[in-house]
């Protein structure tokens, strides 16, 4: 691991905005994964990405407007479809040819899924790898047309890897979030022993239930509630709790925008339909939360930059050492073309939080 900056994986599909960002007709601008992308919605409602670049003189084509079926570059007017195909060059003459079909702009892989807009950076170049990760993860327990309920996004000023390796973390919590509602500062840890599996491309903690002394889960979700936690590649920590009555997903996304900087989102979706009133106080407190995690990296980096050798700790790093040994095995599948193994085992991790 570099302290400041991480290997971004490729070959896999990353969270690029939520859905209800972009209305038909829109189109925005983003840095992810090191390169300028333009995320856009037709009029017909699709999402589409495109390669941010004009490949005339390189102006960012989000300069220019989108019509709902081509996007207008600023400069001289050269129109590009949704698929990223060149489809007019105003200063062509009647007496010249241009085959317009071979000029592109480039185009990602784009889908919208659970109200999110997923965006595939390739290997190279290519299209999705059947049996590596040839679409977006479904999410647990809401179905493919379900949009959340609440999302936040905070820029992270630090690397995926220190992002990531803060999100899962279980033994900060008592340390940095500290609040009235939350921990206090000073609160006694306790023992705490979790069974943790492999599963798909990373591991979960195994479903178990939530202790009765949670009443407001109980008195939200019903009797028997019970959640699963799991992180997987590439920065993706999905909370499924589920009760006799009710269920709620709380999804944390982790995405590059370039090797040192990285965005996180925390979003959620609820089964039950009172939740809007309620909207700002959660988003308030899902921001405060977030904004501890946050604080942490940015002071981490003042310490980060002189370059220190740093540890992890069993138990409460392991799941730590799990995230960089799936990064080097995906990579490593991906050079020699084989298949993605798992290097994760069963295992019961024990802490103190
Ligand atoms: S730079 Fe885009 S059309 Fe010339
Ligand atoms: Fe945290």
């Amino acid at each position: 691991m570099d302290n400041l900056k991480a290997e971004l994986l490729r070959g896999l599909w990353y969270v690029a905005t939520v859905g209800s960002d972009i209305a038909p007709g829109k189109m925005i601008t983003k840095k992810l994964m090191g390169e300028l992308v333009l995320i856009g919605r037709d009029a017909k409602g699709r999402v589409f990405a495109l390669r941010d670049i004009c490949p005339h003189r390189g102006i960012p084509l989000s300069y220019g407007r989108f019509d709902g079926e081509t996007v207008q570059c600023c400069y001289h007017g050269w129109r590009f479809d949704t698929s990223g195909t060149c489809t007019e060059i105003p200063s062509t003459h009647e007496y010249q040819t241009i085959d317009l079909s071979k000029i592109t702009c480039g185009a990602y892989p784009c889908m919208e899924r659970q109200g999110l807009i997923w965006i595939y950076f390739a290997e190279n170049g290519e299209a999705p790898a059947e049996g590596r990760q040839p679409e977006p993860p479904m999410l647990p327990g809401f179905a493919e047309n379900d949009g959340p309920k609440l999302a936040i996004i905070q820029p992270f000023d630090c690397s995926v890897d220190h992002a990531a390796l803060g999100l899962m973390d279980p033994t900060h919590a008592a340390f940095v979030h500290t609040s009235w509602w939350f921990k206090k500062n000073g609160a006694k840890l306790r023992a705490k022993v979790k069974e943790f599996a492999p599963s798909e491309l990373g591991w979960a903690m195994v479903r178990h239930k939530i202790p009765p002394q949670n009443i407001a889960y109980r008195y939200l979700l019903g009797d028997n509630v019970t959640t699963e936690i799991s992180y997987r590649l590439p920065g993706l920590r999905i909370e499924h709790i589920e009760g006799d009555k009710h269920q709620v997903l709380g999804l944390t996304t982790i995405t590059p925008i370039d090797e040192d900087h990285t965005e996180v989102r925390q979003i959620f979706w609820a089964s039950m339909g009172w939740i809007a009133p309620l909207k700002p106080l959660f988003r308030h407190l899902m921001n405060v939360f977030l904004g501890q995690d946050r604080r942490v990296v940015i002071q981490q980096r003042e310490g980060l930059v002189y370059n220190p050798k740093l540890m992890l700790i069993n138990d409460a790093d392991t799941q730590g050492r799990w995230w960089m040994q799936l990064k080097r095995e995906w990579t490593a599948s991906g050079k020699a073309g084989r298949p993605f193994e798992n290097p994760v085992k069963a295992k019961t991790l024990r802490w103190m939080s």
